[in-house]
């Protein structure tokens, strides 16, 4: 009998291996092992070597492959490519995710023109001492988002609470049970589920953005339209609810409008 396995890849902001985001990354992948064929690999974007953008556009105005810096980036986007699921987890740094976590996601800015990642269930873990995570994880699920992945839900803890406080620390192992619990019946749903408002609206958005600036970015547009997105209401073929379908066209009018009077370029 050939056992399916479905690669998880967590990608980690963190620079602390052993650290805070490790062990409640850890409790997650503890409830959600009983009887599934998952297969774990931590990816800790401080081994590598993603330089900081430098703005050149390169990588949206023509390919990824002609960006002018060298280094890690496009091995770990090949990474990416093979898993067929994600935990992003960052500790908050500042009120917001770290340098790593926020290279790693300018250098890919272009796939955020060009997804490749779509519907791919992705959580967010987030760690503090006490402030922040909110924001940090309202960052990563617009990304995880725009990517066109799968926003399964996401996690932030209070580390010193966790650690001091029994309840406290009870009750996020609830929430972290009820996360696995979610990211197990999304990955045995796949990569098509239907697409909530979110991620409908988000598309209409990118896809109003690809048609008023075609003639600039043909190699976004080409990429679209050979995938036949510029007339779909989302990348894969689904239902969207009419009330979702009338507030996207909607807002497709009003983007296309604004986007034409020069709010984009
Ligand atoms: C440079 C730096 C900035 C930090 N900024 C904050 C912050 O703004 N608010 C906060 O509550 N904790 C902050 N922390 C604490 C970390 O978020 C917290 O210890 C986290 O759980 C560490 O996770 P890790 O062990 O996975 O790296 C900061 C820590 C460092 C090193």
């Amino acid at each position: 009998m050939v056992i399916d396995t479905k690669k998880i890849l967590i990608i980690s902001g963190s620079a602390r291996k052993k650290g805070d985001g490790y062990k409640i990354t850890q409790s997650f992948i503890e409830k959600l092992r009983g009887g599934n064929n998952f297969e774990w690999e931590y990816l800790y974007l401080n081994d590598y070597e993603i330089k900081g953008c430098i703005g050149c556009k390169v990588c949206i105005r023509k390919n990824e492959e002609s960006c002018p810096l060298k280094d890690d980036l496009l091995n770990i986007v090949n990474r990416l490519n093979e898993a067929d699921g994600f935990i992003f987890t960052s500790p908050v740094y500042s009120l917001a995710v770290t340098s790593q976590m926020k290279a790693f996601i300018d250098r890919t800015n272009y796939l955020l023109h060009r997804p490749t990642l779509i519907g791919k269930p992705t959580i967010v873990i987030s760690t503090t001492d006490l402030a922040g995570t909110k924001g940090v994880i309202k960052y990563l699920r617009h990304i995880i988002i725009t990517l066109g992945m799968r926003y399964t839900g996401g996690l932030g803890v209070k580390m010193g609470a966790y650690k001091n406080n029994e309840t406290y620390k009870q009750k996020t192992e609830q929430k972290i049970e009820k996360l696995a619990l979610a990211f197990k019946t999304s990955m045995d749903a796949g990569n098509q589920q239907r697409p909530f408002f979110r991620q409908a609206l988000t598309f209409k958005g990118w896809q109003t953005r690809m048609a008023v600036t075609k003639d600039k970015n043909p190699y976004d547009y080409a990429y679209w339209s050979e995938r036949g997105w510029m007339d779909a209401d989302y990348f894969y073929p689904t239902t969207i609810k009419w009330p979702t379908k009338i507030i996207t066209s909607l807002l497709k009018k009003r983007l296309t409008k604004v986007m034409k009077e020069g709010f984009i370029r």
